[in-house]
C-alpha cells in the first residue's frame, strides 16, 4: 500500500516556502501531485522559535503578530452552542489517502462548513500531538484540525482535542495503517472513513470560537476557529502508534489575543 513520494526538499524551498503548513491544500496552497514535506519542524533552528528566521517576509507574522494561535481556551474567549455552525464531512468507505507531510499526518478530503455567514470547503483534515490549544490551561494529547477555506481565500480551523479513554471509531480506521507512512514523504490509505458521529459531536457540544491564526508558517492571521469544547476519547495503544509517527508538533501557546507578540517582547526586553 505504501508509496514512495518523490519530493526534493531544496527544489520546494526554492518555489514553495509555506507548502504543507497547516492549510495546506486550500484555495491558497493548492494541492500538487506528490506529497510537499514541510521545510519548518519543531525542534531547534527550524522550530516554532525561529519561524519568523526561515523567511522573514513570509513569516513575519510568527514574530510579531498579535492575534496568533494557539491560545488558552478560558472564559475570555468567546463560546457557541455546536449547532449554530454546520460542519459535514464527505463519507469515504473504502478509506482516504493518508500523507506525512514531515510538520504532520493529513488526510485529503471534501466537506462544507456554513459558519459566520460564509460557505467554506473543506481541505483536509491532520493532526498535532500533544494539543496546541489548550483548555482552561490544560493540555490533551492530541487536536485535530479540520481546514476548510472559500475561494477569496478565507481559512477556517474546526478542531477536536482529544484525550485518552475508550477506542473511537473514526480514529482507529484513519490510523489504521500510520506504522505505514513512518518517513515524511510516504502516503498509505485510511481504512473506511464515516463522519456522523464526529458532525454529531461537534452539533451536540458548546465550541470556542475566536480569530486567530495558522499555527505553523507563515501564521497567517483572521484565521476563524471553531473548536469543540468537549474532548474526543482515543485509546492508548492507538495514540502511541500516532505519536511514534508524529512525534511531537505542538506551537508554543501564543500572547493573549490582542496582546504583544511574545517573540516581540523579549526582542524589546533584550535590546
Ligand atoms: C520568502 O517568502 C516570500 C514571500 O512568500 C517569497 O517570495 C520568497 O521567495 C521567500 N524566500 C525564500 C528564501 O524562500
Ligand atoms: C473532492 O471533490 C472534487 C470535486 O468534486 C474531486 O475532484 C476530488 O477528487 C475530491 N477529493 C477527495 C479527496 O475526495
Ligand atoms: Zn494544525
Amino acid at each position: 500500500m505504501t508509496r514512495f513520494a518523490q519530493f526534493t526538499i531544496t527544489a520546494l524551498a526554492l518555489v514553495a516556502p509555506a507548502f504543507a503548513s497547516c492549510d495546506y491544500g486550500t484555495h491558497l496552497y493548492p494541492r500538487e501531485h506528490t506529497v510537499p514535506v514541510s521545510t519548518f519542524g519543531y525542534n531547534d533552528l527550524i522550530g516554532p522559535l525561529n519561524w519568523y528566521s526561515l523567511n522573514k517576509t513570509a513569516n513575519e507574522l510568527c514574530a510579531t503578530g498579535q492575534h496568533q494561535s494557539p491560545v488558552v481556551l478560558d472564559s475570555s474567549i468567546a463560546t457557541a452552542h455546536g449547532d449554530s455552525i454546520s460542519f459535514t464531512v464527505d463519507s469515504y468507505p473504502f478509506g482516504a489517502e493518508f500523507e506525512n507531510l514531515g510538520s504532520t499526518v493529513e488526510v485529503p478530503v471534501n466537506g462544507t462548513l456554513k459558519a459566520g455567514g460564509k460557505d467554506y470547503k473543506l481541505a483536509q483534515f491532520h493532526f498535532h500531538t500533544p494539543s496546541e490549544h489548550r483548555i482552561d490551561s490544560e493540555y490533551h494529547p492530541m487536536e485535530i484540525h479540520f481546514v476548510f477555506s472559500t475561494p477569496d481565500k478565507s481559512t477556517a480551523v474546526v478542531s477536536f482535542l482529544v484525550d485518552f479513554g475508550l477506542p473511537n471509531l473514526l480514529l482507529s480506521s484513519v490510523f489504521q495503517n500510520v506504522n505505514e507512512i513512518a518517513t515524511p514523504g510516504e502516503t498509505t490509505l485510511t481504512g473506511p472513513l464515516l463522519f456522523a458521529a464526529l458532525e454529531n459531536h461537534l452539533k451536540s457540544n458548546a465550541i470556542f470560537t475566536y480569530s486567530g491564526s495558522l499555527t505553523t508558517p507563515p501564521c497567517t492571521e483572521g484565521v476563524d476557529w471553531y473548536i469543540s469544547a468537549q474532548p474526543l476519547q482515543i485509546d492508548t495503544a492507538t495514540y502511541g502508534k500516532v505519536k511514534d509517527v508524529i512525534k511531537f508538533n505542538a506551537r508554543y501557546t501564543q500572547n493573549k489575543l490582542g496582546g504583544v507578540n511574545l517573540l516581540q517582547n523579549i526582542a524589546n526586553e533584550l535590546k
